[in-house]
């Protein structure tokens, strides 16, 4: 969806707005020399190891590394999505984001509005009902809820009767379609119309900027069905939201993991004994998008299930979307209640502390792997090992490189007992070779890194980008085979599409790439050439052209040494080239 917002707005919207301020309106910030600081709102700590650079348009934390630019920020800090820290920045600044040649977009939200307006009316009503009727409130009370953690969930009472809605809203045309558009009525073809909510509890589903989307509806005694829920619209896309986590983004600042269960009420229980970090995949099996979704609000995510088949398949479900979403650093977690408990009843059994105790000794994602595939294959055979090693490769291939899919494949190896070159063979992963020669390794702030010409080249370039207009970064890079070079050209070709991006904003073309880690990281780098500030340019140059020599070096040496012929320039730029010094690194 990003691609959908024109570049040049976003690094437009970057380069306008200031780090230092964006930061200090939500974590109060104190000038220390160049920089700014204060206590990092993503860890604990009573010293500030958290800083704002003004210049660079940075922040950084010295003790948990968080790092990253406004974006980056508003994304961590809020919770949100890209596109919602996008809108979130522009908002500050009173722009509309724009859509590129996509005005369905823009008529897509301007149609979507009316619908949000509807559900919120819908909610209010359905709240009001609440404080109304003694039954709805005895049956909340009987499953233990407090009237504070009902409020909190904005949970409500439909009434009884066909036209609740409609006589309460009106039934003007405009207010018909959206109540028609939300499912929140159907119009038969009498033009009769019928309330799809009918003496039910109400739960409202906030997305996650907290604008309510959907209903689900209990029934309050006996029936079928138990739940409804509101149908697909085109605001509400069930596989994609989660029922709570706008509620606990709202009850904790920093939110250190998150439990996914399966119901509404297993939600609100959890809250109501003070486990504020629980959602509900709405009744489907957990969707890559959801855990996703969840991914980016924490780093752990533990799956809660009855301990019976059915919750098995449904965590097995849970495994097999989480693998291709996982990265280093994000840990998810199973845990399994005992027969016919659901975490509602569990928690209101045995309370807070001994659930939290339950969350502790939740099995690792690898362990529930395993031991789930060595149950299905009798791996003390030869084919049983190789059933079970072939259906393990098949996971692990959906996952992306990282140091925990090294892991696994390491764990696959010590269970069946096959080298990990053998189990290699069968699956691509990211081995990294070692390099040929030592290069000297420096810690930036914190983050161990090799540094080299082509990096700090990099850095430069990154945090001056005026220098693309300088000196330019040969095109012959994008051929190299050092993976540096290709990226530096490519940063080059970025700041020709706009002269006068931001450093910050260029940082950020680079967000979900392949070079997204390396870049922040250099982005940060203080070396002697990043702070040599008063001949800058020429440091630049000096670097790219030796860079460039040692392009052609090679070049040269491949052509020669395959006794292919040079033409009469390429001779005369040989001979002409510059000694080779390989003392003289810089
Ligand atoms: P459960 O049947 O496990 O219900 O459905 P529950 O959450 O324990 O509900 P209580 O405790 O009896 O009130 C789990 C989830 O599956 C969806 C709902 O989202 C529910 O919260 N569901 C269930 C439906 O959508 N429709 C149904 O008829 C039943
Ligand atoms: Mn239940």
């Amino acid at each position: 969806m990003a691609g959908l917002i024109p570049q040049n707005f976003i690094d437009d919207l970057i380069s306008r707005s200031d780090i230092v301020e964006v930061i200090n309106a939500r974590v109060p910030l104190k000038r220390k020399g160049k920089e700014f600081t204060a206590c990092c709102p993503f860890h604990n700590e009573k010293t500030p190891s958290f800083t704002v650079s003004e210049n660079k348009q940075f922040f950084y934390c010295f003790g948990c590394h968080a790092k990253g630019n406004v974006i980056g920020f508003l994304m961590n800090y809020e919770h949100l999505s890209y596109v919602d820290a996008i809108e979130t920045l522009a908002a500050d600044q009173h722009l509309d984001v724009p859509h590129e040649n996509n005005p369905a977009a823009d008529h897509k939200r301007q149609e979507k509005q009316p619908l949000y307006d509807i559900l919120q009316t819908a909610a209010e009503l359905y709240q009001q009902q609440l404080k109304t009727s003694d039954r709805a409130i005895n049956y909340l009370k009987q499953r233990g809820l407090s009237g504070d953690i009902a409020k909190r969930f904005n949970i409500g009472y439909a009434p009884q009767g066909w036209d609740f809605l409609v006589s309460n809203i009106g039934n003007t045309s405009n207010r018909l379609e959206a109540l028609q558009k939300t499912g929140l009525i159907v119009i038969k073809d009498n033009n009769k119309t019928y309330d799809r909510f009918r003496d039910r509890i109400i739960f409202p589903i906030s997305d996650q900027r907290g604008r309510i989307i959907g209903f689900g509806g209990r029934i309050l005694d006996q029936g079928e069905p138990k739940y409804l829920n509101s149908p697909e619209t085109t605001v509400f896309h069930k596989g994609f939201e989660l029922y709570g986590l706008y509620e606990s983004k709202q009850a904790l600042r920093n939110i250190e993991r998150i439990i996914v269960v399966e119901g509404y009420m297993d939600v609100v229980a959890l809250a109501q004994h003070g486990i504020d970090y629980a959602v509900a995949s709405l009744g489907t099996a957990t969707t890559t998008e959801q855990i996703q979704k969840t991914f980016r609000t924490t780093h752990e995510i533990i799956f809660c299930y009855d301990g019976d088949n059915a919750g098995k398949k449904a965590a097995w479900r849970a495994l097999e979307n989480t693998l291709p979403v996982i990265r280093d650093g994000m840990v998810a977690k199973f845990l399994f209640l005992p027969e016919k408990e659901d975490p509602d009843t569990m928690v209101r059994k045995e309370g807070k502390q001994a659930f939290e105790q339950r969350i502790q000794q939740a099995s690792t994602l690898s362990d529930f792997l395993f031991n789930n595939l060595s149950a299905q294959s009798d791996i003390s055979s030869n084919e049983g090992k190789a059933q079970l090693a072939s259906k393990a490769n098949a996971l692990i291939q959906k996952m992306h490189n990282s140091l925990y899919k090294d892991l696994l494949i390491e764990n696959l190896s010590q269970l069946v007992g096959l080298s990990q070159q053998q189990l290699e063979s069968k699956i691509s992963t990211n081995t990294q070779k070692p390099s040929a020669k030592a290069q000297p390794v420096t810690a930036v702030r914190g983050q161990q890194i090799l540094l080299n010409k082509t990096r700090i080249a990099i850095a430069l370039l990154l945090q001056n980008p005026a220098l693309a207009g300088q000196h330019k970064v040969p095109e012959s890079f994008v051929r190299a085979s050092n993976k540096g070079l290709p990226l530096l050209y490519q940063l080059q070709q970025s700041i020709e599409s706009n002269t006068d991006i931001s450093a910050a904003a260029l940082l950020e073309r680079f967000r979900n790439t392949e070079h997204e880690k390396t870049l922040s990281i250099l982005s940060m780098l203080n070396t002697p050439e990043t702070e040599n500030t008063d001949n800058i340019f020429e440091v630049y140059r000096a670097i790219i052209e030796r860079l460039n020599n040692e392009q052609r070096e090679l070049y040269f040496n491949e052509k020669l040494s395959n006794n292919e012929s040079l033409s009469p320039e390429e001779w005369r730029e040989y001979l002409k080239r510059p000694n080779q010094d390989p003392e003289n690194n810089i």
